[in-house]
C-alpha cells in the first residue's frame, strides 16, 4: 500500500470521502430518465444510415463534447521532434526489444517533453500491433526492467526523485508479458509528463505552450487536463506512425479510470486508434450520467476542476440538462472496436451505468452493419458480451487485473483478424 503512488492515493481518499457523503448506491432510487437521441440532429432530423450519421450527427456530438465537456485542443503541431534512445534487444529476460522515445512538444528540445516506453516482442519479423496507454506513474513502474531510468514523481505538488523500490510497482496493471506473448507490443507514457494531475499544475504541463499572447487560463471552451492528456496520446500515435517496427493500423488505446475517460476522448477525436479500451472509466467516461449513481458531475467538478473545461461546470448536479450522455461519447468510436469494463466493487464508477453507456451506443455500430452489444441486460460476472462493442464486469475492486488484460487481448485478436 505504501508503495502506491501519490495520484492513486489521492483518488482512493477522495473515493472514500465521497462515498461517506450523500452518494446514491440504491438501484431502486435511480431516477427515470430519457437519453438524448444519438441519431437525431439538434434540429430533430434523424439520421438513418452510416453515411449521414457520420457526416452530420457525428460532428455535432464531437462539437458538443469539445465545447461542453473536455474543451477544444490545438491542432497537431506542424513539426514534431522525436528522439529515439535506450534501444535494447532482449530486455525483460530476452522477451522484448525495448526503446524509449522522447517526444518534444515545443519547437526546441528545452521545453516540455514526454518519454514513450515501447516494448515489442523480441526479434519480431514484421511490424506489430501495439497497445498504447497513459500510466499514472513513471515509465519505470510499468515493468521490472533495470534498464529504464527512474522517472521523477510528484509528491504534494513537488517533483522529487523516485525510489528504486518503485520500479515495476505498476506491473500488475500492465501485464506486459501477456501482451508480448500474444504477439503485440506495449507503449506507455507517464501522464505527469504531459501535465501533472493536481489543481494548479497546469503551469507544469503543455497547455501554456499554446496560450495566445497574454493568455493565462484556458477559455471556458478550451482544453482541460483530460483533453491535454488525450492530445498527447495522439502525439504518441504520430510517433508510432513513423516507427517501422509498429503496425500503426492496429493500435489499441487503453486507459484506466481518469485515463479511461482520457482514452475515450482521444479515441473519439482521433480515428487512427483502431480499438479503444476504457477500464472502469466511470463518470465523465462510459457511465450514463443521468443515473446519478455513484460519482456525479458535481463531484468531478468539485474534486477535479482541472480535468474538464469551464463549460462543464454548469452541469454540476444538472445531468438531466446535458444535451449529451455517455452513450454519445462512446458512439464516436464507431465503427471501430470499443471495450468498456467494470469491477463489481467499484460502485463509485457505476458498473451498470458503464454497461448501459456501451449498450445504448451500440445501435450506431448497427448502422455500420457491425454488431455491438445486443441486449440491455447486464451480463453476470466474468461473462463478456458484445462483438465490436464489448463489455465485462469482473469481481473485485477498482483496478486493472490480469483478467481484464486477458479479455482485451482476446478482443484485439478478434478485431484485428477481421
Ligand atoms: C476518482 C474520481 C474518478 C476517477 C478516479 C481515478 O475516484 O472520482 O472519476 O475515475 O479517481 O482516476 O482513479
Amino acid at each position: 500500500m505504501l508503495k502506491r503512488i501519490a495520484p492513486l492515493l489521492l483518488a482512493a481518499c477522495l473515493r472514500s470521502t465521497a462515498q461517506q457523503a450523500d452518494v446514491l448506491y440504491d438501484e431502486a432510487k435511480v431516477p427515470k430518465f430519457t437519453l438524448p437521441d444519438v441519431f437525431a440532429l439538434r434540429s430533430g432530423e434523424r439520421m438513418r444510415d452510416a453515411k449521414s450519421w457520420s457526416s452530420r450527427r457525428r460532428p455535432e456530438i464531437l462539437a458538443l463534447y469539445e465545447t461542453e465537456v473536455f474543451g477544444k485542443s490545438p491542432a497537431k503541431p506542424a513539426k514534431l521532434n522525436f528522439e529515439v534512445k535506450a534501444v535494447e534487444k532482449g530486455a525483460l529476460g530476452g522477451k522484448a526489444d525495448r526503446k524509449i522515445v522522447t517526444v518534444y512538444f515545443g519547437s526546441t528540445r528545452g521545453g516540455p517533453k514526454m518519454d514513450l516506453l515501447i516494448y515489442l516482442p523480441a526479434g519480431a519479423q514484421k511490424a506489430v500491433p501495439v497497445f498504447l496507454g497513459l500510466s499514472f506513474s513513471g515509465i519505470h513502474t510499468v515493468a521490472n526492467d533495470a534498464g529504464v531510468p527512474l522517472a521523477p514523481r510528484w509528491v504534494r505538488g513537488v517533483q522529487e526523485p523516485s525510489p528504486e523500490s518503485s520500479r515495476g510497482s505498476a506491473a500488475q496493471q500492465w501485464q506486459v508479458e501477456k501482451i508480448l506473448a500474444a504477439g503485440y507490443g506495449l507503449a506507455t507514457v507517464d501522464y505527469n509528463d504531459i501535465e501533472p494531475d493536481f489543481v494548479g499544475a497546469m503551469k507544469h504541463g503543455i497547455r501554456p505552450l499554446f496560450f495566445k499572447p497574454g493568455q493565462t487560463e484556458p477559455a471556458a471552451d478550451e482544453w482541460g487536463a483530460i483533453a491535454a492528456w488525450a492530445w498527447a496520446a495522439s502525439r504518441a500515435m504520430d510517433y508510432l506512425e513513423t516507427d517501422k517496427e509498429v503496425d500503426a493500423q492496429h493500435v489499441a488505446l487503453f486507459g484506466h479510470s481518469r485515463l479511461g475517460k482520457t482514452a475515450l476522448w482521444a479515441g473519439a477525436q482521433d480515428t487512427r486508434f483502431s480499438i479503444v479500451i476504457a477500464n472502469e472509466s466511470g463518470e465523465g467516461g462510459a457511465a450514463i450520467s443521468r443515473r446519478n449513481f455513484g460519482e456525479r458531475t458535481k463531484d468531478l467538478n468539485a474534486h477535479f476542476p482541472h480535468w474538464f473545461d469551464g463549460n462543464f461546470k454548469k452541469y454540476s448536479a444538472r445531468e438531466d440538462e446535458m444535451p449529451f450522455d455517455s452513450h454519445m461519447l462512446l458512439s464516436l468510436i464507431a465503427p471501430r472496436g470499443l471495450y468498456v469494463a467494470s469491477a463489481e466493487d467499484d460502485r463509485w464508477s457505476d458498473p451498470r451505468g458503464e454497461f448501459l453507456g456501451a449498450a445504448n451506443a451500440s445501435p450506431v455500430w448497427k448502422l455500420f452493419s457491425r454488431k455491438g452489444i445486443e441486449t440491455m441486460e447486464m451480463p453476470p460476472l466474468h461473462q463478456p458480451v458484445g462483438e465490436h462493442v464489448r463489455y465485462h464486469i469482473r469481481a473485485g475492486k477498482h483496478d486493472v487485473t490480469a483478467y481484464d488484460w486477458e479479455q482485451y487481448l482476446k478482443f484485439a485478436a478478434a478485431e484485428w483478424r477481421r
